[in-house]
């Protein structure tokens, strides 16, 4: 990399993040008529989806903040409600139906912890209702749905936090850190990979004996999904369903190119196709088990042209190795959630000769010639490559991402701001990509995408 690119990118850091949210555009980002809270008020939330993610979800929401106090949940089956009184008190508000937590005034955020296809909805409902909103990821289940949930936000001026939480880890910080200061020179490749090989890990989650039409609410649970008649499976493993879900790329996919995105600053790809197939877990599902997906990166003002590959095979019994590798001209950042290695490597200025070269073939005055010539061109001084460099990065061990995300949430409602570290238009630019690698599997063609103006681009 240049000393000029350097500098240039070192001067925009701060900038950078900012355009990279999409915050810069935003002249609503601090909100004037917002109750303020002061840091003696609680905020206090609700969880509407009381299942695996949403207890996870809870917890962290109480860990990162005393403002923070848990007091209503929703859920459509009936076990998950008890579990609340159970875990979390007796007196925590529970009902089936969400709209009775929207309706109530004295709460003042929501985590929305639904399967996928409720997402959209419940977030809208939740800015009409005045609600600050913590989603999980993807922020929607399809790509024309994006636009809705942005409009209703920025509508709303309440803050929103989408939940892919291993962006607020201290080691996608440092890879960050890095990346901006240039240390692996102009970017060209990223490899990112969430591989499983275990029943659970696959999304075959555990099944309640006493599911049924009485304990659970299987009509509200369709929503806007097909009408099908009650399958204790759809309900509780409504990964393995397009109805319900978003696949290997919408679960896991998004957390890598969320990843990505947050340390490159990248507002996303031109050029989306899948391959992948349903390779082992062979259950009923009809999502792949198994995809691969290339996505290419235009230049842009803030890093070169680059290539990334996105790969999650559940059926990976060899090693698995799931880590997040930028590779660069000068190095390459290769992290996970709690730790980073970057590797410095400078080619010489002088390209050799000889070895495995085409040098020992030619005549032996033209080898005298050549050797003549390049003792002029190439001094010693050019010869030497700088050697290769290994820098080590471990978390600290009170690292809790999922905690400081939350945190990022609570501290931005309690200020009246919309500065989270991922708000809606960061998400979407994460979400749409990936949901466009399910459509190039399922339609079997290269998806091109405007990731400036976050559309499908026609043809
Ligand atoms: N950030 C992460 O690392 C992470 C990890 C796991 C899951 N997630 C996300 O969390 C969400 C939930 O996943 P999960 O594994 O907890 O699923 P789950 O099936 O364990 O829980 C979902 C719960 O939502 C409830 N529900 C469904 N529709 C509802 C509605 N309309 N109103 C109220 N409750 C409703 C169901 O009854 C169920 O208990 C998904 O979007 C998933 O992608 C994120």
């Amino acid at each position: 990399m240049n000393p000029t690119r350097r500098n240039f990118i070192k001067s925009v850091t701060a900038a950078s993040a900012l355009i990279a949210t999409g915050s810069v555009a935003k002249p609503f980002n601090i909100i004037r008529d917002l109750k303020k809270i002061s840091p003696n008020d609680k905020i206090r939330f609700a969880t509407i989806g009381m299942g695996i993610q949403g207890n996870q979800d809870t917890k962290a929401a109480l860990r990162s903040t005393p403002m923070a106090e848990f007091v209503a949940a929703a859920d459509l089956y009936d076990g998950r409600l008890t579990h609340v009184k159970e875990a979390y008190g007796k007196d925590i508000f529970t009902t089936r139906d969400y709209r009775e937590i929207l309706e109530r005034k004295d709460i003042d955020a929501v985590l929305i912890v639904t399967p996928d296809h409720w997402h959209d909805h419940i977030t809208k409902a939740a800015f009409q209702a005045g609600k600050h909103v913590y989603c999980e990821k993807p922020m929607v289940q399809h790509i024309d749905e994006g636009a809705s949930v942005i409009e209703a936000w920025k509508k709303s001026g309440k803050t929103m936090q989408v939940g892919s939480q291993r962006v607020s880890s201290a080691s996608f910080r440092e890879a960050k850190r890095l990346f901006l200061a240039g240390e692996i020179g102009d970017i060209n490749f990223v490899e990112s990979n969430y591989d499983r090989f275990n029943s659970l890990g696959a999304w075959n989650y555990s099944i309640p004996g006493d599911a049924s039409l009485t304990t659970l609410d299987w009509d509200t649970f369709l929503g806007d999904a097909p009408k099908v008649p009650f399958d204790a499976k759809r309900f509780f493993r409504w990964r393995n369903y397009k109805d319900y879900g978003t696949g290997v790329a919408g679960d896991l996919f998004v957390h890598l190119i969320t990843g990505v995105h947050f340390v490159t600053n990248s507002l996303g790809p031109e050029r989306i196709y899948s391959s992948g197939e349903l390779s082992y877990w062979n259950d009923g599902r009809d999502v792949p088990d198994m995809m691969v997906s290339i996505l290419d990166y235009p230049k842009t003002d803030l890093h070169a042209k680059f290539q990334m590959v996105l790969r999650v095979n559940f059926a990976n019994a060899g090693a698995i190795n799931n880590n997040t590798r930028i590779v660069g001209t000068e190095g390459q950042i290769d992290f996970t959630d709690d730790n980073l290695i970057l590797t410095k490597k400078k080619l010489a200025k002088a390209p050799g000769y000889g070895g495995y070269d085409s040098f020992g073939t030619f005549s032996a005055s033209e080898q005298k010639d050549f050797e003549k010539k390049y003792d002029v061109q190439y001094p010693p001084d050019t010869r030497k490559a700088d050697p290769v460099k290994e820098v080590r990065f471990e978390a600290p061990k009170e690292d809790d991402p999922h905690a400081q995300h939350f945190r990022d949430f609570f501290e931005n409602v309690s200020k009246g701001t919309l500065g989270t570290v991922e708000d809606p238009v960061f998400a979407f630019r994460a979400a749409a990509p990936v949901l466009a690698c399910n459509k190039s599997y399922f339609e079997k063609k290269v998806v091109t995408w405007d990731p400036v103006a976050m559309k499908i681009k026609k043809g």
